[in-house]
């Protein structure tokens, strides 16, 4: 089977973490581009407290670029593998980076946490300060945890909970190369919604094909003559084939903005993406309407 799903996707995830980062940097225009669609999240130089998730997280580069973009921020960011979050965690941030162990299905609505998770106890002190730290709440439950800790040494903490999860309502969410991983889109994207609070923002940066043969026929060039030799090599053949055949499945932009509007926001548009990726990755962003879609 090409296409991977939810267990077995952050599995294949675990097994890629070591080599994610030496890839994606080889992809001209990678962390730049997920700058760009962080500032097309229309957050202007965000005051503090603003409350951000990043979902699918991964090895923290879209993270990055959110801390970067937004420097008053608080960005909870979540992520199925826990390979992938060691990546992450083991980078230097600031303490209001937040790292939890979640499923994306896992997350439920605004104020909806039903758990009592203590995630980020170990949040351990950022390397920038002896305040608090960047903490890691596991726990796949509806809880309320934030995960910051307070912080007493170097690095970045774990904490851990059954109910550690994620508690909106957030200003807006950030979701980069996530939505075509996941099994139902439709599900992910109601559990968005409703993390949002009204008039909150979505990024969805993603592989959204244009829906013409030359893009199609770059992605699969490009994937099948460097990305999948490069990756088979370092042993992550399986997950490469995943990302080529779930792009080339996975809706066209104008089919995903178009999904996105039918899950209640409005707003939304397709923003092209420079380079290579022209064509082939672009930010779909969108707000959540102030009252539910349908007739009024
Ligand atoms: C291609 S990586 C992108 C990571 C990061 N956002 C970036 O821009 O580099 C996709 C990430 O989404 C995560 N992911 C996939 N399905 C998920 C789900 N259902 N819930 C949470 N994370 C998921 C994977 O574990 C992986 O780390």
């Amino acid at each position: 089977m090409t296409r991977l799903h939810d267990a077995e996707l952050a599995a294949a995830f675990d097994r890629a973490a070591h080599g994610y980062d030496t890839l994606v940097a080889a992809n001209p225009g990678y962390h730049a581009h997920l700058r760009r669609s962080a500032r097309r999240l229309g957050l202007g130089p965000s005051p503090e407290g603003l409350r951000v998730l990043d979902l699918g997280c991964g090895t923290g580069a879209s993270t990055a670029a959110l801390a970067a973009v937004l420097p008053g921020a608080e960005i909870t960011a979540v992520d199925a593998s826990a390979g992938m979050l060691e990546r992450a965690r083991a980078k230097r941030w600031p303490g209001r980076v937040t790292f939890v162990h979640a499923s994306a299905e896992d997350l439920t609505g605004a104020g909806a946490g039903a758990g009592s998770g203590n995630g980020g106890q170990g949040g351990t002190g950022g390397p920038d300060e002896g305040g608090t730290g960047a903490g890691i709440a596991t726990g796949t439950g509806a809880g309320t945890a934030t995960g910051t800790g307070t912080a007493t040494g170097t690095g970045a903490g774990i904490g851990t909970g059954a109910g550690a999860g994620v508690s909106g309502p957030f200003d807006a969410v950030f979701a980069a190369y996530l939505f075509r991983n996941v099994t139902d889109p439709d599900a992910v994207l109601a559990r968005v919604h409703g993390l949002l609070a009204p008039g909150g923002r979505l990024a969805a940066h993603e592989y959204t094909l244009s829906g013409r043969w030359a893009h199609r026929a770059l992605w699969t060039a490009v994937s099948r003559g460097l990305v999948l030799p490069v990756a088979t090599a370092l042993g992550d053949g399986p997950l490469y084939r995943h990302l080529w055949r779930s792009v080339v499945e996975f809706d066209t932009a104008a089919a995903f903005t178009d999904r996105v509007r039918a899950a209640g926001f409005d707003r939304v548009r397709a923003l092209p993406l420079p380079g290579w990726q022209t064509g082939i990755t672009h930010t779909v962003v969108a707000r959540r309407a102030d009252r539910p879609a349908g007739p009024r």
